[in-house]
C-alpha cells in the first residue's frame, strides 16, 4: 500500500543497518527506492531482495552528486549515511583524517545530497525529507566530534524548516539511541570493547527505527512530525548516564 502517493525515495547509507531497513520498508510500499552506499556487494544483495536500483558511490564525490540527482524527481529522501570514530579512544586519541571523515560524510555530504534533491521537490510542492541525527546531537555522550556532526544535523534541520516554509514539503529529524548495525564496528578500534558495549543493554533494531519513520511518513499532510527521540528502553541519558 503507497504512502501518500509517493513515488519515488532515496536512501544513503543504504547497504546496511537502518539504510537497509529503510530501503525494505520504502519497498513494502510500492516506492522505486534508490538505495546509494560505497559497498557493492551489499548494495546487489539488497538490490536483489527489494528491487531497489543501487547505485555505488562514495557519498563524499560531491560533483557526482549533483550529476546524478539532476534530473531525478526523489520523494522521500531518507539522508542517513554516516559514520562515528574513536567512540574509546576519545577527542584527542581519534585519528586527524577518522575526524575529517566524520564531518565529511555526516555534515558535508548530508548538505550537499540535500541540496541535490531539494530543488525537484520545491517545483513540485512535494517531498518528505528524513535526516538522521543521534541522541548524540540531545545528551552529551562523551563523544564530542559525532556530536558535533549530529548537532550540525539538528541545526540544519531547525533552519531548513523555516526555509521550507510554504512549500509542503515535510522535514523529520530521527534521533536514534544505540541501534544493532555495523556503527559500532567502525566506531570502536577494538573488538573486545565493541562486545561488552553492544551487549550492554539490548539494542534497537534497525527496524525499529524504520518503523519510526514510516509513522513519520504516513501521518496525514498537513501533519509535520518534526523530530523523534527514540532508545531502548535501558537506555537512559541523563540522570542515570548510559551514553
Ligand atoms: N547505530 C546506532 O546506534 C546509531 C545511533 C544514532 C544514529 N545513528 C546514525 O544512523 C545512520 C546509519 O548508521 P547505522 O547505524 O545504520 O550504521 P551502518 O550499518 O554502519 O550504516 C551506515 C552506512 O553508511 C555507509 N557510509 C559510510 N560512509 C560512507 C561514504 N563515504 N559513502 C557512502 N556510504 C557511506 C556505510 O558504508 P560502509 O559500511 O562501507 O562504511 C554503511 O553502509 C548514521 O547516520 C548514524 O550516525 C546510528
Amino acid at each position: 500500500m503507497s504512502i501518500h502517493s509517493y513515488q519515488t525515495a532515496l536512501v544513503t547509507g543504504a547497504s546496511s543497518g537502518i539504510g537497509a531497513a529503510c530501503v525494505r520498508m520504502l519497498s513494502r510500499h510500492d516506492m522505486r527506492v534508490t538505495a546509494m552506499d560505497r559497498d557493492s556487494d551489499r548494495l546487489a544483495e539488497l538490490a536483489s531482495e527489494t528491487g531497489c536500483e543501487a547505485i555505488v558511490m562514495d557519498i563524499r564525490q560531491t560533483e557526482e552528486l549533483y550529476e546524478t540527482f539532476a534530473d531525478r524527481d526523489i520523494d522521500v529522501l531518507v539522508n542517513n549515511a554516516g559514520l562515528a570514530h574513536g567512540l574509546a579512544e576519545g577527542f584527542l586519541g581519534t585519528g586527524n583524517d577518522q575526524v575529517d571523515e566524520m564531518i565529511g560524510v555526516n555534515v558535508t555530504a548530508a548538505i550537499h545530497v540535500l541540496r541535490a534533491v531539494l530543488p525537484s521537490m520545491i517545483t513540485r510542492k512535494r517531498g518528505h525529507i528524513i535526516a538522521m541525527g543521534s541522541i548524540a546531537s540531545l545528551y552529551p555522550l562523551g563523544l564530542p566530534v559525532y556530536g558535533a556532526s549530529k548537532g550540525a544535523i539538528r541545526s540544519l534541520s531547525r533552519h531548513l524548516r523555516m526555509e521550507l516554509s510554504g512549500t509542503k514539503i515535510r522535514h523529520t529529524e530521527i534521533c536514534p539511541g544505540r541501534t544493532e548495525t555495523g556503527f559500532f564496528d567502525t566506531a570502536f578500534g577494538d573488538p573486545q570493547q565493541r562486545a561488552s558495549f553492544v551487549s550492554e543493554i539490548r539494542l534497537l533494531d534497525p527496524a525499529d527505527i524504520a518503523d519510526a519513520i514510516e509513522y513519520a511518513l504516513r501521518t496525514p499532510l498537513h501533519v509535520n512530525v518534526s523530530s523523534i527521540e527514540i532508545t531502548p528502553v535501558d537506555q537512559v541519558p541523563g540522570g542515570q548516564i548510559l551514553g
